[in-house]
């Protein structure tokens, strides 16, 4: 059985990915400093799965720590996603950003190579790409990250590049998510977000849940066919499962190689909103709003090449989405803390 550190495995994308390692046969250590992550996330992941993973609180940065979980656990490779990940905050602060997600993936290469371990899928973000992308983007599009956040994930990105062709014995996928939503059809884990949502899926469950007015839909005079922005929404699921994937890939030698992961499906805000309204079965009120500062028009996946290398494809489509969102927020209104 191989052993896989997730760093960052008690968030949202990291909680799904162990469940779906589990699942698959591997052993799973978790490393995360609770920053933005909950411990009853590993909890309900153990629940779900009918199986033990074993639980490190520590710091990506914290060498130390690191070391000790390599000494301790046969770990053969790493599924990277501690980090932070607020545009806004990064702009605010991107000193943070780039301690945290350049410094803290160089910490964790540094430990991986002390101990011979040479395989690593970090998260990546379709954010990579920047503004003035085709669509949809294919992964040799030119990588412009327009704010501090896309920036630290693209060096971050380098860093596992050059690692890669300095050194035959690294291989390094980077998964470029789009738009990450939904959570486990069990309802017991799902993206539990502190104060009010910045993204459009948890926001509508919010609103579904009496927790906010109504949706501010950002803008309706894009160049898009209802006005409305338009993004590739991914099923929660389908992301861990790609990272599944790619572990399995990597276990050949690879080198590095950066992925999509998208379904290839664009949907407008406004499309989402009826397909959370189906799932729900009730209006949700919305008002139209300025744009949002930042915001552009259309982001979506091309999705072959991780369909070819992986042989993986998403198979939920938005109705799944907005449904399994709902049942895991009308199941913990308050997150996990409820
Ligand atoms: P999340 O905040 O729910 O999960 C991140 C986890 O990392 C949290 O549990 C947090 O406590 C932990 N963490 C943060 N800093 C740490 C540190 N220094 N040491 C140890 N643990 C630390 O976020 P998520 O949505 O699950 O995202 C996971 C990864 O995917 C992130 O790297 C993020 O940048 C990337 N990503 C997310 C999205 C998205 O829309 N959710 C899109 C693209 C890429
Ligand atoms: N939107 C609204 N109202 C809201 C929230 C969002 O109308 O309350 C709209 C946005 O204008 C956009 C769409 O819904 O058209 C999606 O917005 P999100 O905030 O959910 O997602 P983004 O595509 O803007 O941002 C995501 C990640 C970022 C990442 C970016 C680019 O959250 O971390 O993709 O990859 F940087």
């Amino acid at each position: 059985m191989k052993t896989i550190l997730v760093t960052g495995g008690a968030g949202y994308i990291g909680s799904h990915t162990c469940v779906e390692l589990l699942e698959a046969g591997f052993a799973v250590v978790v490393v995360d400093n609770l920053d933005n992550g909950c411990e009853e996330a590993l909890n309900r992941v153990e629940r779900i799965s009918h199986r033990d993973l074993m639980f490190e609180h520590a710091d990506v940065r914290d060498k130390d720590s690191l070391d000790r979980v390599f000494r301790d656990f046969p770990i053969d490779a790493v599924v990277h996603f501690a980090g932070l990940k607020s545009v806004a905050e990064s702009v605010s602060n991107p000193d943070l950003y780039y301690d945290v997600n350049l410094g803290g993936t160089i910490a964790l290469c540094e430990v991986m190579e002390s101990h011979g371990v040479t395989d690593i899928v970090f998260s990546s973000s379709a954010t990579v790409y920047g503004i003035s992308s085709s669509e949809p983007i294919p992964e040799y599009a030119e990588t412009q990250p327009a704010q501090p956040y896309g920036k630290t994930k693209l060096a971050a990105e380098q860093h596992l590049q050059t690692l890669c062709e300095a050194d035959e014995r690294w291989n390094a996928v980077c998964l470029r998510y789009f738009n990450p939503v939904g959570a486990h059809p069990s309802g017991l884990i799902g993206e539990d977000p502190k104060g009010i949502p910045n993204n459009l899926a948890p926001y509508l469950t919010q609103v579904a849940a009496g927790f906010r007015d109504k949706l501010m839909v950002f803008g309706d005079d894009y160049p898009t066919h209802d006005g409305t922005g338009v993004r590739d929404y991914i099923h929660v699921v389908d992301l861990a499962r790609g990272h599944v994937q790619a572990l399995e890939f990597l276990a050949d030698q690879r080198g590095f190689m950066p992925l999509n992961l998208g379904t290839g499906r664009p949907y407008s805000v406004l499309e989402v909103h009826a397909a959370f309204e189906r799932a729900v079965g009730e209006k949700l009120p919305y008002v139209i709003a300025p744009r949002r500062d930042g915001d552009i028009a259309i982001y979506f996946a091309d999705t072959a090449k991780a369909e070819m290398e992986l042989g993986w494809t998403a198979h939920y489509d938005m109705d799944d989405m907005a449904r399994d969102a709902w049942n895991w927020q009308s199941k913990n209104p308050e997150g996990y803390k409820s």
